[in-house]
């Protein structure tokens, strides 16, 4: 496939917004051909749609209309002069010429300005045929340039290559605004300026800076947007244009952004963000375009590996080996132990395929249902508690349902760094006028950056969401404020009054919540009159709702104020969980779950298992499995022997570190199928290189329940796809196990899954990412859920008392531990920390408020012993007002920090989620020296 079949046709100027197109189409002429086009379209978008060229320089079809390059300008017949296309809306009965002697001569005029200040490198240009400076030269007939370089010009300019992903050569700058532009409105950070005036106009990121040292979060959008080779990606300054393309999805953050994956032969060249992609649409953050050279990192390990004992050193070995070797341990221990003394963990960074083919294999092969998914620790309570109130254990919304919101609630969760492109969409919303309300203990970017503001920041104390969610309610509920039509048609009569003599109990009340909280409660109640007043209100939330002893609870008291107020089943409203892993919801979705087969369907349901059992031709276990908790605590007993764990690093990623290492030293048997060693594999005793997102064939699931394509950009570097090993290791231990392809996975999936009905690959292909329910083979699937009736018919209000949880400060350990993640990394930091995104995080940090950071003798940037009652690990502090008076803060992205050492195994109370929000800790200088990545 040529990359030409897959230019984006920029069309100009933006399509006009619905409210403008609905008053019908306009009807003009161009060149004597009749045009159609919405009301609101530029006259340059309805041009170039209906086929009819104009020259453009400053106008791209992402931005707003700019009108600064005097390239694109018409006659139009009775108007003066030669307007600017891109900024004149189209208008009943216009004659428009784009062709004329004085439109050639202007435009000529204008180009032979342009390039008297420009290089003449054209041929040896890094940007040489992707250039529309000189696609337009070329379009205007520009020949000869009649003004010499002996005058004023830009050519000596400096670069500034202070970014590790892209160059800034200001000699190539012809002021257009794109960047500047794209950086305001598609990514939101004004990072960059034009400064100076008419000839001393340049393009400066924040007051000046180099790049590195400014606002810049290295979104990409501005060389994106960049029609010349002054911003541009290092990568092709180095290899050169691309000449293939293959669309693929990002394998990092739940957005899920489309990208079209540029190669040349088989190197990846650059990955840009596809406009059509249904997440994105064309948009990414520094991770998705730039954070990739991790798939082909030298530590990769690409052969397979084995050992006896795991003080052996490894061996490598062929497939066949390592699989007959897995295969027999697994068997052995069965056949020693009983066959529940072995499982499996699934993998939500692996594609849908790649984990239904796991928890395949864990019920048809190793018969039982020991299947857990990584998931577990992150998002089971949304699984848990979406299912309980709506129905069904997914995302309301889609993401652009967020530009009909007046009022957005974001709990727990930091979408500039975690979910970026989600952050930049949810930002312009809230440059158009809507209303924000964050509630997270320390003060995240939204709360205040550039054009946000939050109307009110609910600063609360770490483990305290229930209490807060239940006093949100309240005022919802006493001050006549619930939408009791919608209550009365759409929610369980019973359920609902139940809750509302619960909640409106005076133990429920902003006052009586504050003293747990900590956030005054006039404050509560203006948020809660804000958001239940809104004519669409909308809830974003993520780990710091989930990851909590009472995270089902805080989602059902979610759903309990969006269903009270009548905040749900329409665009602009919803509950809406923030993924953190590229296929979270997928792998959940997929039967990862030790009581569920693929669409949450329990184990225990004759008529589901015997649709598997006679699908898979076995017998399947009617009881629900081990969860991940039991499964390390079996294994510390002595009862749970063998474990293969699907990409996932339960080493340094779960909590208690010193209990999951003395649980996986204690298997018979551990597989490990993964990209690179990590700490879990340590313990291993065979380990199966796994397969990058460039090399998967198959199918992610976003946080919009949108089913995404992954198509292969290069074969797998191993040899064998992973799906390929899970089903010879089935094979190999007795039950046979084969598929032609990814497709034929998929396929199964369908058969089997009344929520993946109508999905395919053929289908995916010819038409683009999906939402499920897709539930025929004619269904485009479903944007938002719940519109006409809940999924499990009414909605069912549940009683949410608040349980604060065990894990209490006292006078050893006084502060509160809470997590998070930073942008330039990813979860563990397996992949991002073997990319140039180090520049920016090159080890975790523990912020501390100022007022405790004094108390302790500590200054800025000192070594601290933070210990708690499981553990403890150094870290250099961050003295900052960002986390309030006695909570700490810090990301756990570098294995050296080993954050979860401190943590504790308390979880919530229905999915056994780990409470990693909160943690009892006491913070001390120390002369240790700050733990680095071994
Ligand atoms: S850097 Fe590129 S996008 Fe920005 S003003 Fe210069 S030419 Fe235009
Ligand atoms: S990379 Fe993104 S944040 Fe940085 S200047 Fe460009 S658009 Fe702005
Ligand atoms: S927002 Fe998420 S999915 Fe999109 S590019 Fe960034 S990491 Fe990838
Ligand atoms: S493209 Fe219209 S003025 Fe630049």
């Amino acid at each position: 496939m040529n990359a030409a079949d897959h230019v984006h046709r920029d069309l100009g100027t933006p399509a006009p917004g619905c409210d403008a197109a609905a008053s019908g189409p306009v009807h003009l002429t161009i060149d004597g051909v009749a045009v159609e086009a919405p009301a609101g379209t530029t006259v340059l978008r309805a041009a170039l749609a209906a086929g009819i060229g104009i020259p453009k320089l400053c106008a791209t079809d992402s931005l707003a209309p700019f009108g600064s390059c005097r390239v694109c300008l018409v006659e139009i017949q009775g108007r003066k002069g030669t307007p600017a296309s891109c900024t004149t809306p189209v208008e009943a009965g216009m004659v428009v010429r784009t062709q004329t002697e004085t439109l050639a001569r202007v435009r000529k005029g204008v180009l032979e300005l342009y390039i008297s200040d420009h290089p003449l490198d054209c041929l040896t240009c890094a940007a040489n045929g992707d250039c529309e400076l000189q696609d337009v030269a070329g379009e205007v007939g520009l020949r000869d340039v009649r003004y010499g370089f002996a005058g004023a010009n830009h050519l000596g300019q400096g670069k500034d290559e202070s970014n590790p992903y892209f160059a800034f050569d200001p000699s190539k700058c012809i002021v257009c605004s794109r960047c500047v532009r794209a950086c305001e409105e598609v990514q939101g950070t004004f990072a960059l300026t034009v400064t100076g005036r008419g000839f001393e106009s340049t393009i400066a990121a924040s007051a000046a800076d180099l790049f590195i040292d400014s606002e810049c979060v290295s979104c990409g959008a501005c060389v994106q947007a960049c029609p010349t080779a002054t911003l541009i990606e290092k990568t092709v300054v180095e290899n050169g244009q691309p000449d293939r393309v293959v669309k693929t999805t990002c394998a990092y953050c739940g957005v899920g952004c489309s990208f079209k994956a540029e190669l040349k032969g088989d190197q990846l060249i650059r990955m840009e963000p596809d406009p059509d992609g249904g997440a994105n649409h064309g948009h990414s953050c520094v991770k998705g375009r730039f954070a990739w050279g991790y798939a082909t990192h030298r530590d990769r390990v690409l052969k397979p590996q084995v050992r006896e004992r795991i003080d052996e050193p490894w061996r490598e070995v062929s497939w066949d080996q390592a699989i007959d070797f897995a295969a027999q341990h697994l068997r052995a221990i069965a056949a020693k132990y009983g066959r529940h003394a072995i499982g499996g963990i699934s993998s939500s960074r692996c594609t849908n395929e790649e984990v239904f083919v796991v928890q395949k294999m864990v019920r048809a092969a190793f018969g039982n249902n020991n299947i857990d998914t990584c998931a577990r620790v992150c998002h089971s309570p949304t699984g848990y508690g979406l299912k309980q109130t709506f129905g069904t254990s997914a995302g309301t919304q889609d993401f652009q349902s967020v530009d009909h919101a007046d009022v957005i609630m974001v709990i727990g969760a930091n979408p500039t760094d975690a979910h970026p492109v989600f952050a930049s969409r949810l930002k312009k919303r809230l440059r158009q006028g809507a209303q924000l309300i964050v509630a997270d203990p320390r003060r995240i970017d939204l709360v205040r950056s550039a054009h946000v503001e939050a109307r009110h920041h609910l600063q609360l104390r770490p483990g305290t969401n229930v209490a807060l969610i239940n006093a949100l309610a309240h005022v919802a509920v006493t001050e006549a404020l619930v939408d009791e039509a919608f209550v009365a048609d759409r929610c369980e009569h019973d359920s609902f009054e139940r809750w509302r003599t619960f909640i409106a109990s005076e133990e429920h009340s902003p006052e009586a919540a504050e003293s747990f909280t900590g956030v005054p409660a006039d404050d509560v109640r203006r948020a809660a009159r804000l958001y239940a007043a809104a004519r669409n209100a909308t809830i974003y939330y993520g780990l710091g709702v989930t990851e909590h002893s009472q995270g089902s609870t805080m989602v059902m008291g979610l759903a309990n104020l969006a269903m009270a107020t009548g905040h749900i089943g329409r665009d602009g409203v919803g509950v809406n969980p923030l993924r953190g892993q590229n296929n979270v919801q997928g792998a959940c979705d997929m039967g990862s779950f030790p009581h569920e087969f693929s669409g949450y369907r329990h184990v225990s349901d004759d008529a589901v298992r015997g649709s598997f059992e006679s699908q898979w031709r076995v017998r399947l276990d009617a009881e629900p499995g081990l969860r991940i908790p039991n499964m390390l605590s079996q294994a510390i007993g002595g009862e749970f022997r063998g474990l293969f764990v699907q990409g996932e690093d339960l080493a340094q990623s779960d909590p208690n570190t010193q209990h999951v290492a003395d649980a996986l030293r204690s298997l018979d048997c551990l597989v490990v199928q993964d990209l690179f060693h990590n700490e879990t594999s340590k313990f291993a005793h065979v380990f199966l290189p796994g397969t990058s997102f460039l090399e998967k064939d198959g199918t992610y699931t976003n946080a919009e329940r949108r089913i995404n394509r992954v198509r292969p950009v290069m074969a797998p570097k191993t040899g064998l796809s992973e799906w390929e090993t899970v089903c010879q290791i089935a094979t190999a231990m007795g039950y046979p196990m084969h598929y032609d392809n990814a497709a034929q996975i998929m396929d199964e999936i369908a058969a089997l899954t009344p929520t993946f009905r109508g999905v395919s690959f053929a289908k995916l292909d010819r038409e683009g990412g999906m939402q499920w329910p897709v539930s025929d083979a004619t269904s485009r699937g479903t944007r938002i859920l719940h519109e006409d009736a809940f999924v499990r018919g009414k909605g069912r209000f549940v009683l949410t008392r608040y349980v604060p949880t065990d894990e209490r400060s006292n006078r050893r350990y006084p502060l509160l531990l809470t997590t998070g993640r930073i942008l330039s990394q990813y979860n563990v930091g397996t992949q991002t920390r073997r990319t140039a995104n180090v520049t920016w995080h090159a080890r975790d940090v523990l912020e501390i408020h100022p007022h405790d950071a004094e108390l302790r003798g500590i200054a800025d940037g000192d070594a601290v012993l933070l210990s708690s009652r499981k553990g403890s690990t150094t870290l250099a502090a961050q003295v900052t007002d960002r986390v309030t008076e006695g909570v700490v803060y810090t990301t756990f992205h570098h294995p050296g920090t080993a954050a979860n050492v401190v943590t504790t195994e308390n979880s919530d109370w229905a999915t056994n989620c780990p409470e990693y929000k909160v943690t009892a800790v006491e913070v001390r200088p120390t002369n240790e020296p700050i733990r680095q990545d071994g």
